[in-house]
Parts: C-alpha cells; structure tokens; sequence
C-alpha cells in the first residue's frame, strides 16, 4: 500500500492487539518516518521512549489505569454525559489491556526546552507521521493519552523537561477495521474566501 491518501483513509485506531512479537526493523522505520516531519526552527525537539519490557509495560498499565479510575471519577462527578455516552458507545474502558498487549509501546516526549519554537507543535506532526508510517507497515496504534502523564518520567527515569504526550502501543490487531472513519465533509470544516 503506498502512502500516503490510502493509508490516510483507511488508517483506524486499535484497542486490541496480537502478542506477536514485531518484524526486525520496523520501530526504527517508523520513529524515522516520525523523525522526517517538518518541526520549528529544524530543532526535532522531542525524545521517544521504546519499552518492549513486559515489567515496564505493566508498570505502565498499572498508572495508566489508576489515572484513569481518577479521571473518569471527575468526569462522572462533574457529569460529563456526551463524553461519557461517547466512551461508553465506543466501548472505551478503564482497564487497557492494549498496553500489556502490544508488543511495543513507544512514549513520545516533546522536548520542552524549546517550547518557543513551537516544540510542542513539532512534536505532535512527529507523532503524526508515526501513526501513518504504523498504517503503512500494517501495524496498529491508539494515540493514547491519560491525563495526567507525569508518571512516564516517573518510570521510565526521563527528565522533567521532556513533557510526555502519547504513548503509541504497536503491534498487529487482533481485529482489522478497515471501514473509513465517520468523518465530516470537506464542506462543513472549510471556509472559502475566493
Ligand atoms: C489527540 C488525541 C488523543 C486521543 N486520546 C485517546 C485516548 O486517550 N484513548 C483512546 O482510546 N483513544 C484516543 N484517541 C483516539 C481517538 O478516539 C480516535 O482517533 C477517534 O475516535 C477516531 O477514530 P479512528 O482513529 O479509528 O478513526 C485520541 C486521538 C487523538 C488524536
């Protein structure tokens, strides 16, 4: 499948992965896919973490799902319904197996020592361009983000000035969607000045 239209439209969050482990080569082609995205002032300011550890990856479930437990609290204290509704219709859950599962997880820090050259943007495009480079290999991903995110420099020994933003489970699906995501039209997010 060649990039990048294709690969953009039929690219599809995943929840559930295959234990398989990964072909020789492919983290490093991805994180190099990451590392060809423009970024302000050319700085690529941003580190990715690669953990295949099965301790650490279940350390990392362990904070991510007490986060988790904490944050859905809020939500339902302060009755957050559409929010709540949306999880609950896409069956999105507390407990993510996804980050034991997969059998790599890369954690993608934005290098804050430059945030004014936009090093938070950057690091996003970055992240973008691993996500398809995951489609392209016929990988999986989830972008997910707990909130909040300090506890990956915690356990992964990272300084503080490297502000975790994703952590990118990678592995085979134990599903295939391939059906395009429920999307607006160009219409209804464009606005003409012709
Ligand atoms: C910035 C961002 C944060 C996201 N955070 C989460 C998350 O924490 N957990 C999760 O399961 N999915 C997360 N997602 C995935 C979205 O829910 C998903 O992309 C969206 O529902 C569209 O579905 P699709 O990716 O299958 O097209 C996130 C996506 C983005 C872009």
């Amino acid at each position: 499948m060649g990039c990048c239209y294709e690969v953009m439209k039929q690219r599809r969050t995943t929840r559930r992965y295959k234990r398989d482990p990964l072909p020789d080569g492919v983290v490093e082609r991805i994180i190099q896919a990451g590392i060809y995205a423009p970024s302000g002032s050319n700085k690529s300011p941003y580190l990715v973490a690669v953990v295949s550890d099965f301790e650490v990856k279940k350390r990392i479930r362990e904070e991510a799902e007490a986060v988790e437990r904490e944050f859905y609290r809020k939500k339902r204290a302060v009755g957050e319904k559409e929010f709540l509704d949306w999880v609950q219709k896409k069956d999105i859950r507390v407990t993510k197996p996804f980050l034991t599962e997969a059998p790599v997880l890369l954690v993608v820090f934005e290098d804050s020592r430059w945030s004014d050259r936009h090093s938070l943007e950057s690091t996003w495009l970055t992240i973008a361009y691993m996500i398809l480079a995951a489609e392209q290999e016929g990988l999986g991903t989830v972008t997910y983000t707990p909130e909040p995110k300090t506890f990956l420099n915690t356990i992964l020994g990272i300084e503080e000035h490297y502000r975790p933003q994703v952590i990118l489970p990678l592995g085979f699906p134990q599903v295939r969607n391939r059906k395009v995501g429920n999307r607006p039209s160009v219409e209804e997010r464009t606005t003409y000045f012709a």
